[in-house]
């Protein structure tokens, strides 16, 4: 890949700026610890107010910045078309942040047509910012990130995403899987920051069997960037409608791939 270009190199510098805002935002909204303060879009699907009010903000600063650049957020779908293409998940790990847990970010991506090229995750209950730039390197405020060297799956950690979208058998039939492998599972609420521990090593592999297009596109350049292998998500489907992801550290993505039947190509 060849190094970034000034126009993208500055739109991820207006993304940071503008996250940083919004993460002030939900910082502010954030409830207090104990039962959901939210609604249900569908069983244990949370929605709180602060994903409307972080979406809309975002979407405003982001028009007027780059009112030729294309948007969709996970609440108001596609705003506008181009071949630049914004991807923002307002809250992500809602059903942590209704019960005033830490373990939730907002997450900004751009593609450019089918290329992931840049994304900002910030996490501002954890005081963590991830940002990647293709070409330029992936980083956990300020410093390089890369997976992780881990290559022996019993001392490996993998995370699986969990929703009701995907059947129970086929949750259990993939966790028994990573198990099988002497792997430790995990199952954390946020597919962005789970993708993002892959990218910095805190995970060896993450896998979710229905995960959408604002769940991942900030944190697909992010795991580039950093070394990490990742299942085709966007020319299985991800780019219009829900598909199936894998990432994991290059030395055991081969191994989860086939224990867990995600295909790496
Ligand atoms: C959810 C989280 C969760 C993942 C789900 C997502 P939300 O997003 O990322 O970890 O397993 O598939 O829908 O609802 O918190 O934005
Ligand atoms: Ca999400």
């Amino acid at each position: 890949m060849s190094s970034p270009s000034p126009a993208l190199a500055y739109r991820l510098e207006a993304a940071r700026a503008v996250v940083h805002d919004a993460s002030r935002l939900a910082m502010s909204m954030r409830p207090p610890p104990g039962g959901p303060m939210a609604t249900q879009k569908s069983a244990q699907d949370w929605l709180t107010e602060t994903d409307g009010a972080v979406e809309a903000f975002i979407a405003s600063r982001m028009k007027t910045l780059f009112p030729e650049d294309g948007f969709q957020g996970e609440e108001g779908g596609i705003a506008r078309s181009g071949r630049l293409r914004w991807v923002v998940d307002p809250i992500d790990g809602t059903s942590n942040y209704a019960r005033g847990r830490s373990r939730w970010c907002v997450s900004l991506g751009l593609l450019d047509g089918d290329e992931p090229v840049a994304g900002v995750i910030e996490a501002p209950a954890l005081n963590e910012v991830y940002t990647a730039l293709r070409g330029a390197g992936a980083f956990l405020n300020g410093k390089p990130i890369h997976a992780s060297p881990v290559k022996d799956p019993a001392s490996a950690m993998i995370e699986m995403g969990w929703s009701n979208r995907v059947p129970k058998p086929v949750f259990m039939e993939k966790i028994d899987a990573i198990m099988e492998l002497g792997a430790m599972p995990r199952s954390g609420g946020s597919g962005a920051l789970a993708l993002a521990d892959v990218a910095c090593g805190r995970l060896d592999g993450y896998i979710e069997i229905v995960i959408n297009l604002w769940d991942v596109a900030a944190a697909l350049p992010l795991l580039a960037e950093a070394g990490a292998r990742v299942s085709p998500f966007l020319r299985d489907g991800g780019l219009t409608g829900p598909a199936t992801i894998l990432a994991a550290n290059p030395h055991i993505a081969e191994t989860l791939s086939q224990a867990v039947n995600i295909p790496l190509a």
